[in-house]
């Protein structure tokens, strides 16, 4: 396996299920449609990809999880890489794991969101496809979600509901991010 870059920049990781609409957002985030392959056939960007950010961040595009299409020997491979990648990259600053907004709380996303938790990575839930609900419906399974996780844990990790086709969510992605990046070249000057 190719060598990921050196890590000296801060680095922001984007995960999710096959199909949650990662590379749309990150293409939205980004502004530039051939940035990230987007593609309406689950599984497409399987392995890690590393953008450069004005010179000065990491967007880390990892590979969908919980795809049923792919063999079992497939997915443990994925996960060995996802979970390679959490284990050694020092300057992860925060992991955005994109749910979809749709549809009730999945097991898989539950499990992931719990796994980063479990091993104190900063995380930030990104409901993603908000514009393909009404505003109530929206709030209602972002509310279940949250319900979900409360079982599980006292607080609940800052959350942001996005689109990639109207573009909300995403000034507050890069807030997040440039407020988090100002932190560490502070610490690190
Ligand atoms: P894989 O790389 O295949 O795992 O998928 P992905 O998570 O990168 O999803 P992708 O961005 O390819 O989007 C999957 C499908 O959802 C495509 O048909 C997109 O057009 C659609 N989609 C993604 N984001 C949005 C969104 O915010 N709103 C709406 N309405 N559709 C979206
Ligand atoms: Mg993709």
């Amino acid at each position: 396996m190719e060598a990921l870059p050196s890590g000296h920049l801060p680095e922001y990781a984007f995960i999710g299920r096959s199909n949650v609409g990662k590379s749309s957002l990150i293409n939205a985030l980004m502004n530039q449609k051939k940035l990230a392959k987007v593609s309406s056939t689950p599984g497409k960007t399987k392995l890690i990809n590393h953008f450069v950010i004005n010179e000065n961040w990491y967007l880390v595009d990892l590979p969908g999880y919980g795809y049923a299409k792919v063999s079992k020997k497939d997915r443990a491979g994925f996960h060995q890489i996802i979970t390679d990648y959490f284990k050694g990259r020092e300057n992860l600053q925060c992991c955005f794991t994109l749910i979809d907004s749709r549809v009730p709380p999945q097991k898989i996303d539950i499990e992931f969101v719990n796994l980063l938790a479990e091993h104190g990575i900063p995380q930030v839930i990104v409901f993603t496809k908000a514009d393909k609900l009404k505003l109530n419906e929206l709030n209602r399974n972002v509310q279940i979600f949250s319900n979900e996780l409360l079982k599980y844990w006292e607080e609940l990790p800052y959350m942001i509901k996005t689109s990639s086709v109207d573009l909300r969510g995403k000034e507050e992605i890069f807030e997040l991010i440039d407020d988090t990046n100002k932190h560490f070249f502070k610490k690190n000057s």
